[in-house]
């Protein structure tokens, strides 16, 4: 039984396995002559908000031939306590396959473990690792090649999407920095468990230097709302703009995984000058979406 409950399990051949899919399912959308999850009802089970992810494998799922069960938690009995184990056991004997967004890492890795059908992380507090196929999907597409190339993550560093990018450079060739204020770097045992390949400083003009890409997320998490005040204190400075941009090497992308924040983590005016790329990143979801459900048949 296949998974995908984050980039530090995933291993680099099954990454270059997924790009290579989300390559051939982009170039034949709308006539596709497989349709791996005929017959398959999956559930999507989200404790957070969500546009890109949910619509991404909602509309994934159907073109793939499946049929797709949206659960807020909030609507289900998980919401009033009832706990993830049986939750999963019960959705194992019905469902096909899991889409699940929540806080704890622990609960998508519990909810795989006991329903014994293919389980995919779509964002815990830990990892965000459908969101980071996109982005290398999205810089291969822009630059040719993420090989080789310099990334750099500015913001708050210590969540979940640079935490992927983190797992995603221990295991391929590129070369990632992340550029935040000390309370907001990544912590110093994810750091050692994944194992270098990773530029960590709060100099985010350096960090910007010959930088092939400049990549953001926002500075309050789901799930952070009441730090919002201290937040945007601390990550003040921490932004992608015009000024920073010009730092970076000559063609460098800005990316952002979405929601954005104008004015906070990106200016407007990046946003709306980059805005092919960014809306691209989006679009990718979901041609990664369905490479990650085709993976998972296999
Ligand atoms: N980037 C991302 O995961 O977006 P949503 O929160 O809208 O799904
Ligand atoms: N770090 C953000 C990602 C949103 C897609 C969050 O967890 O809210």
């Amino acid at each position: 039984m296949k998974h995908l409950l984050s980039l530090e399990s995933l291993p680099a051949t099954d990454m270059a396995e997924i790009l290579a899919l989300t390559q051939t399912l982009k170039a034949t959308r709308g006539h596709h002559t497989e349709h791996p999850l005929r017959h398959q009802c999956w559930g999507l089970i989200f404790s957070k908000s969500s546009t890109r992810t949910r619509v991404s494998f909602e509309v994934g799922i159907r073109e793939l031939g499946g049929d797709v069960l949206f659960l807020s938690t909030n609507d289900i009995q998980l919401g009033r306590g009832e706990p993830i184990k049986d939750t999963a056991r019960v959705m194992g004997r019905m469902l096909h396959g899991a889409v699940i967004r929540t806080f704890a890492q622990s609960d998508v890795e519990d909810f795989a473990r006991y329903s014994n059908i293919p389980t995919i992380n779509a964002l815990t507090d830990d990892e965000h690792p459908c969101q980071i196929l996109a982005d290398l999907f999205t810089i291969q597409e822009k630059l040719g090649t993420y090989e080789g190339k310099t990334i750099t993550f500015i913001g708050d560093g210590a969540c979940n999407v640079p935490a992927s990018w983190i797992w995603a450079a221990s295991k391929l060739n590129f070369n990632l920095r992340i550029a935040a204020p000390k309370a907001f770097q990544p912590a110093p045992e994810l750091i050692a468990r994944a194992g270098g390949n990773l530029v960590v400083t709060d100099d985010i003009r350096a960090a910007a230097e010959g930088a092939d890409v400049l990549y953001t997320d926002v500075w309050v998490s789901m799930g952070m709302e009441k730090e919002t005040e201290y937040r945007l204190a601390q990550l003040g400075g921490y932004q992608i703009n015009s000024d920073l941009l010009k730092l970076a090497a000559p063609g460098a992308l800005a990316m952002h995984c979405l929601p954005a924040y104008r004015g906070k983590e990106i200016t407007d005016e990046v946003m709306e000058s980059q805005a092919e790329t960014i809306f691209a990143e989006a679009e990718n979801r979901l041609h990664v979406q369905k490479a990650v459900l085709t993976w998972l048949s296999k």
